[in-house]
């Protein structure tokens, strides 16, 4: 009896081990699991540290994909929003599911977060006067014609955020999009604007909840979109994609001194096999990995357009060689300890 009981033990030990060690590695392109054994479902995202913890919030995919008739002019592949999902890590390889940070309208068919709408690209940043997690979207219409920018507001990082409402910055479209928080507790919002053809940069207020008269045209009638934004020795760094829906494309960065400076496109920080197309993938976010010099996230979604659910995340590690950017292909692994 006792020795069954043992075997018991070791075997349960045993799965437990192999477990842990399958999720112990970072896989671009599988299923990434969270901690309960369900895949992670946090797309176009972007992730808060806060309190020594690594949040990472993203669109909820889910259910059936289809394509909105009477857009011809591109392939919009849809799902119903389902909201912004949540989920914490101490170490960037396993993620508890925290629920959802937003959720959607199931009633109101004119709210903006109403099921039928777009809500894409969150990004949340902590107040440090206010003492708020303020989350920011692109929140559109099932053709994209709205292209307006949505705000939404939280005690604690995980949520539950409270929608504020939604606006054109400074009377301006804005659809794909990122923050960035400086070291001075400045904020910014960065958006595709003009139609994708120009990209804008503008100083949020001091809660973070508004946009400021102070912003800047930068990437002047590039056609960019997928903004991530980063710093390094001082520098600013910004990695985009070219608008071509849900297919990938090369990306590009550019370099400034300031967030309001002038920025420079220079060129792919991606480097090898399928750096042409991002590796089959799109930016969304570049997360400074804590405590680490010179060891940054860079990630991106590979979206599966016909089934939008399946879409997979491809996060690589940047480093800067020779003071640029440089991403390279791995298959597995693990963020600097
Ligand atoms: C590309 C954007 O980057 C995505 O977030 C999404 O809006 C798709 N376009 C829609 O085609």
């Amino acid at each position: 009896m006792k020795k069954r009981f043992l075997l018991l033990g070791l075997l349960s030990a045993s799965f437990l081990f192999l477990h842990a060690q399958q999720n112990a590695m970072i896989r671009p392109g599988e299923i990434w699991k969270d901690i309960d054994g369900n895949p992670i479902n946090a797309h176009g995202g972007g992730v808060l540290f806060h309190n020594n913890t690594y949040y990472w919030f993203g669109e909820i995919k889910k259910g059936k994909t289809w394509r909105v008739p009477g857009v011809t002019s591109w392939e919009d592949y849809r799902v119903d929003a389902s909201g912004i999902s949540c989920y914490s890590s101490k170490d960037l390889l396993h993620w508890k599911y925290e629920g959802i940070a937003l959720s959607p309208d199931k009633k109101n068919s004119t709210s903006d977060i109403h099921y039928t709408k777009v809500i894409e690209r969150p990004k949340v940043i902590y107040n440090d006067k206010t003492k708020k997690f303020v989350m920011w979207m692109h929140i559109d219409k099932d053709d994209y014609g709205y292209a307006h920018a949505g705000v939404a507001i939280s005690d604690k990082p995980e949520g539950p955020y409270r929608y504020l409402g939604s606006e054109q910055p400074n009377g301006q479209m804005s659809r794909d999009m990122t923050l960035f928080k400086d070291d001075d507790g400045k904020a910014y919002h960065i958006y595709s604007s003009e139609s994708n053809q120009t990209m804008h940069i503008c100083l949020l207020s001091d809660d973070y909840l508004k946009p400021t008269a102070t912003y800047k045209r930068i990437l002047v009638n590039a056609n960019r979109e997928a903004p991530a934004l980063f710093k390094y020795k001082g520098k600013y760094y910004l990695i985009t994609s070219l608008c071509t829906g849900w297919d990938p494309n090369k990306a590009l960065y550019a370099e400034a001194d300031h967030p309001l400076g002038e920025w420079k496109q220079l060129d792919n920080p991606c480097v090898g096999p399928d750096a042409d197309i991002t590796y089959h993938a799109q930016s969304t976010y570049v997360l400074p990995v804590e405590g680490k010099n010179n060891s940054f996230i860079f990630m991106a979604d590979r979206w599966n357009k016909t089934d939008l659910e399946d879409s997979r995340y491809i996060w690589l590690p940047l480093v800067f060689k020779d003071n640029k950017p440089v991403i390279e292909w791995k298959d597995q692994w693990t963020p600097a300890k």
